[in-house]
């Protein structure tokens, strides 16, 4: 695959397309600002509800604990921030960090209006590369963010420096489906239905054949958990979520 690894790369993938390496990043951010109002009724849409589960599951598999610092990485609108909010307590806090200020926008107004507001900050950051001090979090998650980060182990190596020593890292992210007969329905939802609900909810079937196209370029379950070595985490597993539609990764840092 074309992710960038040697530097003399010079292009990567946006969806299908090859592009300059600068230039996904602006890609990405088009397709954010243009789905972020419609963004929450489009992901219960195309899930049937499904991500909400595997949110719940990502939650479960945090250890979170009252006190932590919890860093929740491509937020977007904040469906983890919502949930992390009540367990941190008052002397924890989460960070709501995206690089899309629209994203963030809705996010941050849908937590006013929770009324989930003393224990979270918002951060517009690059998760290639993190403004926070090495050692800060107690768990970093990104859900369905990694794929759109143009260097994701640069990411990974940002994620690892600001964990804290025991701290851990969860990648909720669309992999590969385990059974060819599931990939073949996927394929054909994901292709053909998916930019229509798209177009005939937000007006953007491009940004939504993007959403297809990217889930097929992003690393498979395997070739993810070796990345997740490469940056320094150890006991790394996945769990694979609705026959492998989606995996959650986790590491920890030692
Ligand atoms: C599909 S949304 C996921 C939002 C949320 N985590 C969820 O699960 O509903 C992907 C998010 O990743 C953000 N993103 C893309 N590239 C990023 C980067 N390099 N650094 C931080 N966030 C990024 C986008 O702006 C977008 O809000």
């Amino acid at each position: 695959m074309s992710q960038q690894s040697a530097p003399e790369q010079k292009t990567t993938h946006f969806g299908y397309q090859e592009v300059p390496l600068n230039e996904k990043q602006h890609k990405v951010a088009d397709v954010f600002h243009s789905v972020a109002q419609k963004y929450d009724i489009m992901n219960d849409l195309m899930s049937g509800g499904i991500h909400r589960l595997w949110k719940r599951f990502t939650i479960e598999m945090s250890g979170v604990r009252p006190g932590h610092q919890i860093l929740d990485l491509a937020g977007g609108t904040g469906d983890l921030t919502a949930l992390f909010a009540p367990k941190v307590g008052p002397n924890g806090r989460v960070v709501l960090a995206d690089i899309n200020d629209s994203m963030l926008k809705v996010g941050r107004d849908r937590m006013i209006d929770r009324g989930i507001m003393n224990n979270v900050d918002y951060s517009l950051v690059n998760a290639e590369c993190l403004p926070f001090a090495d050692n800060t979090f107690d768990c970093i998650t990104i859900a369905f963010g990694l794929r759109n980060v143009t260097n994701k182990q640069k990411a990974l190596n940002s994620m690892f420096r600001t964990l804290k020593p025991g701290g851990r890292l969860l990648v909720l992210e669309f992999s590969k489906p385990i059974y060819p007969w599931l990939s073949k329905i996927y394929d054909h939802y994901s292709f053909n239905l998916i930019p229509k609900f798209g177009q005939w909810v937000t007006g953007d079937e491009e940004s939504y054949r993007y959403l297809a196209e990217s889930i097929r370029m992003h690393p498979g379950q395997e070739e993810l958990k070796q990345m997740f070595a490469t940056a320094g985490f150890e006991d790394s597993e996945y769990h694979n979520l609705t026959g492998g539609v989606v995996a959650l990764h986790r590491g920890f840092k030692y």
